[in-house]
């Protein structure tokens, strides 16, 4: 049987209202949002999860998809008294934020899309994920993603901000390679969820770095214009791991975003 430990989360702010939960990128965890949550406003409850086989979040058998893993972020939550929250999510973190939105949609007041797409794989991407989570396995090491920082990061921090690159250098060696294998196949296996937010009614913000290569401002175009209440924010001088490269900018749009779920909820309970 397997079990369902819940996974390892952390409280990085303390503050009242619905609580901002922040799902990280992949090969990475909980620590790439740590300057992005100092640089919120003070009183928001922040909360960061490790995904599953990601940071301190065990496999636990788990099926390898992002369903899975936006069902045990749903229950880790759950089980710690959330009743709901605003999703934020980053590239990977997104796809699960979308899959949160999918399969709990009472639970996600707001959602938050950072340099992330709702559409899914071209076949030759799926071909290349599924390699690359056979080689780390058996290789049983991170090497085949350590060059990653290249291309999560932008061309401003390659030139002045270099101090970087051996930082996310160290968040993807401490990984594990079945925590890396597991997240690839669950990422090629993803379905297009540009209908899930056509459904969803609450705020969304939709963010990307102008320098992102990876999934770029026509992506977050796409969701935005599929939203009902979309806001978009193009950081500039960030490629696609905005929140580390320019903290404050992505601050200010979530600090936005959660002032517009907040007083959508006021208006809805004063019309009670
Ligand atoms: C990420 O940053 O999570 C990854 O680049 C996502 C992906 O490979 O699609």
């Amino acid at each position: 049987m397997t079990s369902t430990n819940p996974l390892a989360t952390y409280a990085l702010r303390d503050g009242g209202g619905v609580p901002l939960v922040l799902l990280h990128a992949f090969p990475v965890d909980h620590r790439m949002w740590a300057a992005c949550a100092d640089a919120l406003p003070p009183g928001l409850r922040v909360i960061a999860v490790d995904l599953p086989g990601q940071g301190h979040s065990e496999l636990d058998g788990r099926p390898a998809s992002l369903e899975s893993a936006a069902d045990a972020v749903h229950a880790t939550l759950v089980a710690s008294g959330e009743g709901n929250a605003i999703v934020v999510g980053l590239s990977m973190g997104g796809y699960v934020a979308l899959a949160l939105a999918e399969r709990h949609p009472g639970f996600v007041d707001g959602l938050g899309l950072i340099d992330t797409r709702s559409t899914a794989d071209t076949d030759e991407a799926r071909a290349k994920r599924r390699r690359i989570a056979d080689i780390v396995e058996s290789a049983q090491t991170v090497d085949a993603v350590l060059g990653m920082p290249a291309t999560l990061l932008g061309s401003t921090t390659a030139s002045g901000r270099r101090n970087l690159f051996p930082v996310v250098e160290s968040w993807i060696r401490a990984q594990s390679p079945a925590g890396i294998a597991w997240a690839q196949r669950a990422m090629a296996a993803r379905p297009d969820r540009t209908a899930v937010l056509e459904r969803f009614d609450g705020p969304v913000a939709v963010v990307v770095g102008a320098e992102d290569e990876i999934t770029t401002v026509a992506d977050a175009e796409h969701m935005v214009h599929a939203t009902a209440d979309g806001a978009l924010t193009v950081v500039p001088a960030a490629g696609h791991l905005s929140a580390v490269e320019e903290p404050q900018a992505v601050a200010a749009a979530l600090a936005l975003l959660h002032q517009r779920v907040t007083s959508r909820r006021d208006s809805w309970l004063t019309r009670r």
